[in-house]
């Protein structure tokens, strides 16, 4: 199971402009990546935004984009998220926000997309917002913790990354940024990495995973466990409530679209919840990484397609 699970995700993440699922996806686009976006508008996100809080789901709103192709398209990217950061602080809502480094230029030119992003993590700051830098595949591993650095040595305080329980570099990265003070979502890792930096067997990276969460939470690090699989999500409630550790020292965190009810229920039993917002036109490699996850994901949209 764990093999064939592993080749589904590995042929999804292989897509390339011929295949099927590509031309359906881009052909039925916008209805079958509605499940897992907010809206193509900023409007439309933080109205979502709005509702999740109503449940008690606080947000992390993301405005789609990677892999750019030129510095003017970062700028844009950057305007954009000023523009963000101001709307979520006029409406009110309850949401930090999530960027790609690729996004801001850093696979073009590494010192505009610093100034990029250090002009978005300012305007959060002036609004008491947070930023947190998404992690994308290893060629940018390093650049973006370098630049999580930077900022913060620069007094810029509110913004965190995200550490991978994947790649074998986790756990020096981790303590490194512990020293650095900087704050952490943990995740399995989303992309399609060789097993020179990437470990390959599941349930390895899930005792990983585990791993990360114990190393914060026995020193009462805030940290937020980014996981929809319950073998993650019940093992961190049973170990916080094993070791008498507060429901506000970590926050899980789940995908706009997935397990929504569970988000809310989790919410209800007063675990601290947050879920990240996408919006945007630039939907598609987001999309195809979910799809790529689960087999299920793929399942649910080829039953919307005909329907
Ligand atoms: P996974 O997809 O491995 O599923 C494992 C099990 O969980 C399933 O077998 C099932 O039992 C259960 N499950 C999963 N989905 C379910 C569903 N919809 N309903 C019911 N059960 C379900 N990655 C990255 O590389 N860089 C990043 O910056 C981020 N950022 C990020 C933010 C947030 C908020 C999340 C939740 C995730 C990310 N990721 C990420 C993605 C992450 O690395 C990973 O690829 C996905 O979360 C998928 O792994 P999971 O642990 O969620 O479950």
């Amino acid at each position: 199971m764990e093999i064939g699970s592993e080749l589904y995700r590995k042929t999804l993440l292989t897509i390339t402009g011929n295949s099927l699922v590509e031309k359906l996806t881009l052909k039925y686009g916008k209805k079958l990546a509605g499940k897992f976006i907010a809206g193509q508008e900023l409007p439309e996100a933080i109205d979502a935004i709005r509702e999740l809080n109503g449940k008690g789901i606080m947000a992390t709103l993301d405005h789609l984009g990677e892999g750019i192709k030129s510095m003017r398209e970062a700028e844009g990217y950057r305007k954009e998220y000023v523009r963000l950061v101001q709307a979520i602080a006029a409406a009110g809502v309850v949401s930090n926000i999530s960027l790609k480094p690729t996004q801001m230029g850093l696979a073009l030119d590494p010192q505009a997309c610093y100034e990029n992003i250090r002009l978005v993590v300012k305007e959060a700051q002036q609004c008491g917002n947070f930023v947190r830098i998404d992690m994308e595949d290893t060629p940018f591993t390093q650049a973006t913790i370098d630049i999580v650095k930077r900022l913060h040595a620069e007094g810029l305080t509110n913004v965190g990354t995200v550490i991978q329980a994947y790649l074998h570099r986790t756990r020096q990265d981790i303590e490194d940024m512990i020293e650095a003070g900087i704050r952490l979502r943990l995740v399995k890792g989303a992309y399609k990495e060789p097993a020179e930096v990437a470990i390959q067997k599941k349930s390895a990276v899930i005792d990983n995973f585990k791993d990360m969460i114990r190393t914060h939470l026995d020193r009462g690090i805030y940290t937020a466990v980014a996981s929809h699989d319950d073998t993650i999500i019940d093992w961190t409630k049973k170990y916080v409530e094993d070791n008498g550790i507060s429901k506000d020292a970590f926050e899980f965190q789940m995908l706009y679209g997935l397990r929504m009810s569970y988000q809310a229920e989790l919410a209800r039993q007063g675990y601290r919840v947050r879920c990240y917002v996408p919006y945007g036109a630039m939907w598609y490699p987001y999309y195809t990484r979910r799809l790529a996850e689960k087999p299920a994901n793929l399942m649910m949209v080829l039953k919307n397609m005909f329907n």
